[in-house]
């Protein structure tokens, strides 16, 4: 069922506590996502996205008891994937002639989705669409979070639209960010920023200031995922300068897979070593095996240091530990410390092939790394545990 958010403006979109992968099974949802779609109804009346396509049909006959489907004036995509665009087919196949506003990659991303030539118009930062008394300001968004994304923003209420920015995959049926556990949707923020848009912090940072530039009053963000912002909105703007600017916490993170637990005691032993030296530093250690990885990719991003170990297999390292050490290449974390562990029976090619991982991943290599022949006996314990109180000093 849709609600009002604010004078003409209705929220129209689906809630989805189900959903527990996303992109595939890139990201875990274990609190579900909703997708956020909106209807402006001042003179002329602006749809602004859409839902993710399994909910196509149950949101087009949501839509038209809330409205004449032919009585929408203009569709807005603010961002050309599909858990925004999904409904835009059929959606178009009801009402073939209505002009879609997108930007010009959104065109290039649509078309390429749908194979469909709609009613398209390109717009850019700064074009207007008047609504009547109020008009609708394009802001377009480029890797926040596609090529195409947008934000469009409404004179007179005052109301960013922000697609996936600010967004979170969190299931709520109160959809305000007053009216939810405030830890759960800052735990689901941070972990979206982590794993979604820390490739593109550089461009987050402009993005807000440019907005920031317009001076254009800002009373609520309507996101496309998650709860909207009307109190204070400037909160999740603010936590996201923040995390846009190399963000870390006095935190170092252990991650790690064992094959007969050696790896395992190098890791506690490491994580003894570092609490003997800073008792105020949070020490997390992660067996990569048993954790979401989107949630190991969030304490790596809370990280000031990380330490990543694996046992020496077939020359290499765990397909688990290569798996993530992929994962955070692709993000690009920036200001991290790092360094390698883990034990090995013969070769021991482990240590030196996680090192130049993680050099090549941006972080800055704090130390050579640490390796332990066999299972560590009271010695090698003794070792990780002196590496440990070093590793301490060098993140510190
Ligand atoms: Fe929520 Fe980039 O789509």
């Amino acid at each position: 069922m849709g609600f009002n958010v604010k004078n003409n403006i209705y929220w129209v979109g689906k809630i989805d506590w189900e959903l527990r992968k996303f992109h595939g099974s890139e990201y875990s949802t274990h609190r579900g996502s909703t997708y956020n779609s909106y209807l402006i109804r001042e003179e002329k009346t602006a749809l602004v996205d859409t839902v993710w396509k399994p909910f196509s049909k149950e949101y087009l006959e949501g839509l038209s008891r809330e409205i004449d489907l032919r009585k929408i004036d203009y569709i807005i995509a603010n961002h050309a994937e599909i858990d925004h665009s999904g409904a835009l087919p059929e959606l178009m196949d009801l009402v073939p002639d209505k002009p879609v506003y997108c930007t010009s990659n959104g065109i290039k991303s649509l078309k390429g989705h749908y194979h469909r030539d709609w009613n398209f118009v390109p717009v850019k930062t700064g074009d207007r669409l008047s609504l009547g008394s109020k008009e609708l300001v394009f802001i377009e968004a480029p890797m926040l979070h596609w090529p195409d994304s947008m934000f469009c923003y409404l004179s007179g209420d005052n109301v960013l639209f922000s697609n996936d920015a600010f967004g979170q995959h969190y299931a709520s049926e109160y959809m305000y960010n007053d009216l939810v556990d405030r830890d759960e949707l800052f735990t689901e923020c941070i972990k979206y920023y982590a794993n979604i848009l820390t490739p593109f912090s550089a461009l987050v940072g402009r993005k807000i200031k440019e907005f920031a530039s317009l001076n254009l009053p800002l009373d609520i963000i309507c996101t496309s995922h998650g709860v909207i912002w009307r109190d204070n909105p400037m909160q999740i703007v603010e936590k996201y300068l923040e995390w846009s600017s190399g963000y870390k916490e006095n935190q170092i993170t252990i991650i790690y897979d064992t094959m007969w637990n050696g790896t395992r005691i190098m890791a506690e032993g490491i994580a003894e070593g570092i609490k003997r030296v800073d008792r105020s530093v949070n020490i997390k250690l992660y067996n990569v095996s048993g954790t979401d990885k989107n949630d190991i990719i969030t304490e790596v991003f809370k990280s000031k240091g990380i330490l990543v170990g694996s046992p020496t297999i077939n020359k290499g390292v765990l397909s688990s530990v290569a798996g993530i050490l992929d994962q955070i290449r692709g993000l690009g974390f920036k200001g991290k410390k790092a360094a390698a562990f883990g034990c090995y029976g013969w070769s021991g090619e482990s240590v030196r092939i996680i090192t130049e991982h993680l050099k090549s991943s941006g972080f800055e290599v704090a130390d050579e790394g640490l390796s332990a022949l066999w299972n560590p006996d009271e010695k090698s314990i003794n070792e990780c545990v002196s590496y440990g109180q070093k590793i301490a000093g060098v993140m510190a």
